[in-house]
């Protein structure tokens, strides 16, 4: 697939718009895409959402995933017989790859008689392993939904799995993953910025780890942290998640100010995902344009990993 640099942004957005009218294609976009994707997708959200929109769209031929690979991989779980493209098929995310799916079928093998809860963010072949699927938008709703005394392994994200054993007072076993953006916000950076703006509040998402969480003012998915932002009467925020949410916060907040909470690093730019920003606006056009690269799943494994996810948006 060529992909040509544009300069004038508004032909191309003028040209994404036509290709997608033309080839009956919806864009679908998650909240850390840069700002002209959010803007040009046909809808936008967190994972949940975008699981819970490809389900539901009935007229596209195209959808086209403007977020990771396994995001792609959900929408043609819940659509196969549509096309879904992704702009960059090499977009994949460091916490679906901490749980290679032959390590994660001995970890249940060694804790017979448990459920496994899986969280989205991981490979179809980890989702085929599966009993529910959860997203960090309906975690604790479905893990409550579980009987109090059932045995339950949680992967592949050990600070989400531990921040609902924490409210929910579950023991579930935890794999022993985590994503590379979420784990290096400064706790130290963070309580200093909140030292110097004392009536911020301070929003985490739950893949960060415990002491950053328990600094939070809110704590919740990217939806969740968007909604608090919008009804909060504070009028400083200081964001502990991917820097794309930023965009939304600000277009719907113009009057309050959001601050990206500094990683460990100064110069590691940890608040932004690498995999989620390898796809471009050029990208987008020469994927709907090319019709490629396309996601396309094994129907056999296909089969077992679309259970849990329809199991999920069932309880949802
Ligand atoms: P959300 O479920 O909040 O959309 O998060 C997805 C994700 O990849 C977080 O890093
Ligand atoms: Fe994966 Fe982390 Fe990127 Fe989310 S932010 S897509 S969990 S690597």
């Amino acid at each position: 697939m060529s992909v040509e640099k544009w300069e004038d942004r508004e032909a191309l957005k003028a040209a994404i718009k036509k290709m997608k009218q033309e080839k009956g294609a919806v864009i679908l976009a998650h909240y850390y895409q840069q700002g002209e994707i959010q803007d040009i997708a046909d809808h936008i959200g967190d994972s949940l959402a975008l699981a819970q929109i490809a389900s539901k769209l009935e007229d596209a031929r195209i959808i086209v995933l403007c977020g990771v690979h396994f995001m792609g991989e959900t929408a043609k779980l819940l659509c196969p017989d549509k096309k879904v493209l992704v702009p960059d098929a090499s977009a994949g995310c460091s916490l679906a790859d901490s749980c290679p799916a032959d390590e994660f079928a001995q970890f249940i093998k060694e804790h017979p008689g448990h459920t496994v809860v899986s969280y989205v963010n991981t490979s179809v072949e980890v989702k085929a392993l599966t009993d529910v699927l959860v997203t960090s938008g309906n975690a604790r709703k479905i893990i409550e939904s579980l009987p109090a005394d059932e045995k339950i392994i949680f992967g592949p994200d050990r600070n989400l799995g531990n921040y609902i054993n924490n409210i929910t007072g579950r023991q579930m076993v935890l794999w022993d993953g985590a994503c590379h953006v979420h784990e290096k916000f400064s706790v130290e950076k963070i309580a200093e910025l909140k030292r110097e703006h004392p009536e911020a509040e301070v929003l985490v998402h739950p893949e960060c780890r415990r002491p950053l969480v328990m600094l939070a003012d809110k704590v919740g998915s990217t939806a969740v942290l968007l909604a608090h932002a919008r009804q909060s009467e504070a009028k400083t925020f200081i964001v502990a998640t991917e820097s794309g949410i930023i965009h939304q916060m600000k277009k719907a907040c113009p009057d309050k100010e959001f601050i990206a909470a500094p990683g460990e690093d100064s110069t590691c730019g940890c608040n932004d995902c690498s995999y989620m920003k390898l796809n471009t606006l050029e990208k987008l056009y020469a994927c709907l344009r090319d019709e490629t690269p396309e996601i396309t799943i094994d129907e056999k494994i296909a089969e077992r990993a679309r259970r849990p996810i329809e199991r999920m948006l069932a309880l949802s």
